[in-house]
């Protein structure tokens, strides 16, 4: 149990990467950059990214976690001294911010995966469309620091369960009209 706080904490700045386009979108922040990333170009017919991977997103995504980023390294002499599994000293802000341009940039790579195999913009690809953020937040702080591969594959197993049982809640909510 301790080891899955350990994760969550350290993920956060991803969750609000992954979560920042969708509450962006409902509550209709940024419209003026609700333009695609992928400018509406085609490759061999299809949609490089899809309508799906905004502008506003992407700029969302690395705000919210510049923002959670920051408050962990200001709480970091505040929170139990098990939980950090890196250093929440000031250098910690960059990798939080990496995270989660990873995170975004992750899941972008991932719906550029699914419009080559032809899944449209918004259909479920279950589980790559629940862990493309954790690899990107991986790779890109990975520049920073490198967790060992078993604690990897747990933080991959950890937010797929989790961001299935958020979509499901949000979809019940209304916030997504696909799960
Ligand atoms: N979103 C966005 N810009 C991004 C990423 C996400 O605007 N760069 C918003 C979109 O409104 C998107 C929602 O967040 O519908 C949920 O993101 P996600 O589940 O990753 O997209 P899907 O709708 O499943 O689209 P895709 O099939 O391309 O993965
Ligand atoms: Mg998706």
């Amino acid at each position: 149990m301790p080891l899955i706080a350990q994760l969550f904490y350290l993920f956060l700045p991803a969750y609000a990467a992954n979560s920042a386009p969708v509450i962006g979108k409902c509550l209709g922040w940024l419209t003026g950059l609700n333009a695609p990333l992928d400018q509406g170009k085609t490759w061999h017919g299809r949609e490089v990214l899809g309508k799906h991977k905004t502008v506003r997103g992407l700029v969302l995504a690395i705000a919210a976690a510049s923002i959670v980023a920051c408050a962990q390294v200001v709480l970091s002499s505040s929170i139990p001294q098990w939980l950090p599994l890196v250093r929440y000293d000031v250098f910690f802000w960059p990798t939080g911010v990496l995270m989660g341009l990873g995170a975004i940039l992750g899941d972008a790579a991932e719906s550029g995966i699914k419009r080559l195999l032809g899944i449209p913009a918004g259909q479920l690809w279950w589980p790559f469309d629940y862990f493309d953020y954790t690899l990107g937040a991986l790779l890109l702080s990975g520049l920073a620091w490198r967790l060992p591969v078993t604690l990897m594959a747990m933080a991959i197993v950890l937010n797929v369960v989790l961001t299935t049982a958020t979509n499901a809640a949000a979809k019940r909510l209304d916030l997504k009209d696909q799960l």
